[in-house]
């Protein structure tokens, strides 16, 4: 009895001299482990004449269950010093400033592009969509780039092995594909992004055309002058804006032009930036998207969006847009 009262006491001041949890869970051992004093005596009551075994069990076992809550009001103390010194070292300073949430913004080509729809909206024109890994039909045959044509050559693009799919290079098949679906009057823009084998200041191999149709009775080139002029006018928020129309050529349009903007003007020399190409649709190319040419024509015009974008804001290498850097992104905020 004496010898269990000795080990109460001796585990008071051990596990009172502890100042850290590892070290009182160290001290348990000593006590309550597999080797612990109180477990040897346990183990000991074998040894017991039959009749003294449950007192001196009992016994045991109150002392264990002594030792046992000295643990954990040892432990509690422990946890509540603990606390209070990391609060008191954490403290609060409630006169800091606060740390402001930065919000992000959209994408200069994103802006661009809401607001180009939204000027042609007010010119009547919807906006239709088109998949970007196209057929080789609607990307090139259908608007006359028939294979083995020189034109194809000026499109270089991303082919999908094994199949006739291509990543489109122009949003041009969206003409197509909206006039086997629609009747005239038909007035759509065709914003979106196109592939190409290309990279410099001005071209990227990713990058995003709006294409035009306007297909009716009687529209001609002078139509698309007024449109396009119209646009930029709005589109640059200047009344002054210079645009030229180019005699080019393309497949699809008959006759077929380039349109180009003043860029640059250094004394006498102009700078011209080609924005898109255009022309009056051809009449085979109606005939493809099941419209009757005899009654109707059209016009279409495919105008790099990034190109616009460039102007608008005044960059001056193209791959600025798409290389992510937050310290170019921000300036558009
Ligand atoms: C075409 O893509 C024709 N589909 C446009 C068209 C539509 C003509 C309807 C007639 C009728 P082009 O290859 O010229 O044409 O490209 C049109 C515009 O896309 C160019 O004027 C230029 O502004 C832009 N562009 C072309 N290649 C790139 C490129 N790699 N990176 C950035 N912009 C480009």
């Amino acid at each position: 009895m004496q010898e269990l009262d000795r080990i109460v006491a001796d585990a008071e001041v051990a596990f009172a001299a502890c100042a850290t949890a590892p070290d009182l869970e160290q001290a348990k051992a000593r006590f309550l482990g597999k080797a612990g004093a109180l477990t040897e005596l346990l183990k000991g009551l074998g040894k017991l004449p039959p009749e003294e075994k449950p007192r001196a069990g009992a016994a045991i076992n109150e002392a264990k269950t002594r030792v046992e809550v000295l643990l954990a009001g040892r432990r509690e103390a422990l946890l509540a010093a603990e606390l209070e010194s990391r609060l008191a070292a954490e403290s609060i300073d409630v006169t800091l400033p606060g740390r402001r949430q930065s919000a992000g913004g959209l994408h200069p080509i994103t802006r661009a592009q809401a607001h180009i729809e939204r000027l042609f909206a007010s010119m009547g024109f919807s906006v239709a969509d088109g998949p970007e890994i196209e057929n080789d039909f609607y990307n090139f045959t259908a608007l006359r780039m028939f294979p083995n044509h020189p034109s194809r050559s000026m499109q270089d693009t991303f082919y999908i092995a094994g199949s006739d799919k291509v990543l489109r290079t122009h949003t041009s098949p969206v003409q197509i594909r909206h006039m086997q679906s629609h009747t005239p009057p038909i007035r759509v823009i065709c914003p979106g992004r196109v592939y190409r084998v290309d990279h410099d200041a001005t071209h990227s191999p990713m990058f995003h055309q709006i294409e035009g149709l306007w297909v009716d009775e009687g529209i001609s080139l002078a139509d698309l002058k007024g449109t396009i002029t119209q646009f930029c006018r709005a589109f640059f928020e200047r009344e002054d804006i210079e645009i030229r129309f180019r005699p080019s050529y393309f497949p699809f349009v008959e006759p077929g032009v380039e349109i180009d903007m003043v860029w640059e003007r250094k004394g006498d020399e102009v700078k011209f930036l080609e924005i898109g190409g255009a022309g009056v649709v051809h009449p085979d190319v109606l005939r493809n998207g099941k419209i009757d040419p005899e009654r109707h024509s059209g016009f279409a015009f495919g105008m790099g969006l990034d190109r616009l974008a460039m102007l608008k804001y005044g960059v001056n290498d193209l791959r600025l847009f798409f290389e992510n850097d937050l310290k170019f992104l921000r300036q558009f905020r």
